[in-house]
């Protein structure tokens, strides 16, 4: 399975604050976004990554994340000149895809707690995993429409009329057949080709799984002011009451065995003193005392 970071857009939501910098650099409480859904396709196994951006923020992206060989995986960066769409991600990156299946994440798409997104990347094996979480705005979001057996029955993109109130979220799990998939769409009404789209095809086939996320599992998208505000501020109350932080590279790639506990160290040895380095030092230490499993 390889992994692709959508992290273009015009972030207009965000105006002033993207003139200079992209929506997935900004911080939520006290990392850069992009390091979250990152945090997610590490932490899922998933060791060779792709990040899509605008030629404008490409070289900042590539400033923050480089090769990724400093977190024991392989990054590498294609442009999108303009937002034409999420879907137009899979043709971006078809020729970084091959002939794997790929993860296809938003760059401003937080998650965090459940089990259902681990246990849906080591169960996926082929068609297409996609996820609903229950919302108060559905009308925000592609809307998934569940019939009295729990299976979806249709999907559509930012209904005025939406037919639940269970919205999916910006993390896709598709195997190889998106790709062609996607080569087949024409830009709809608003000028993009559809993701959702792309998931309506997988129903047509019947090879869709959509999978409930819990009230266990938080998902926030940072799209606008105050839900930028919100996510820090969640973050900042779990990191603070859990003593654990969210979003961490680092820490996913010790856990999933990309780095080794003296690989991690010299990561360490390299960071400022902050609290992030003091918080990674805790880590170690404790992997030190106890092991990995246990930690
Ligand atoms: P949106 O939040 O829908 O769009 P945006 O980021 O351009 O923001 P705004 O509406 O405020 O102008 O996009 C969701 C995510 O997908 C976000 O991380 C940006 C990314 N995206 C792209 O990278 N390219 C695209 O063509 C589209 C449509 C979205």
């Amino acid at each position: 399975m390889k992994g692709v970071i959508l992290a273009g857009g015009a972030g207009s939501r965000l105006y002033p604050l993207t003139q200079v910098a992209s929506k997935q650099l900004q911080p939520v409480y006290d990392k850069p976004m992009v390091y979250y859904p990152l945090t997610v396709l590490i932490a899922s196994g998933i060791r060779e990554i792709c990040l899509i951006t605008t030629p404008q923020d490409l070289p900042r992206f590539r400033q923050l994340l480089g090769d990724g060989r400093q977190w024991g995986v392989e990054i590498e960066y294609r442009e999108q000149p303009q937002p034409e769409g999420i879907a137009q991600a899979l043709l971006i990156a078809a020729s970084f895809i091959g002939d794997h299946s790929v993860t296809l994440i938003l760059g401003d798409n937080i998650f965090f707690g459940g089990d259902a997104l681990p246990r849906a990347f080591e169960e996926f094996r082929s068609g297409a995993t996609i996820f609903a979480y229950h919302v108060n705005d559905p009308e925000r979001y592609g809307v998934v429409e569940f019939d009295a057996q729990g299976c979806a029955v249709s999907l559509e993109e930012k209904p005025a009329q939406p037919r639940s109130n269970y919205a999916v979220p910006g993390v896709y799990l598709y195997d190889n057949d998106a790709v062609r998939i996607a080569r087949t769409l024409r830009p709809s009404a608003r000028g993009e080709l559809e993701i959702t789209d792309v998931n309506k095809e997988y129903l047509r086939r019947g090879t869709l799984r959509v999978q409930r996320l819990s009230r266990g599992t938080a998902w926030l998208d940072a799209g606008t002011s105050s839900s930028l505000h919100e996510a820090s501020a969640y973050v900042q109350t779990i990191e603070k009451r859990q003593g654990m932080k969210l979003g961490c590279p680092e820490e996913a790639a010790l856990y999933r065995g990309f780095l080794s506990l003296d690989q991690f160290e010299v990561l360490l040895g390299g960071m400022p003193r902050c609290e992030y380095r003091d918080y990674l030092s805790e880590v170690a230490a404790e992997v030190r005392r106890v092991g990995l499993k246990s930690a």
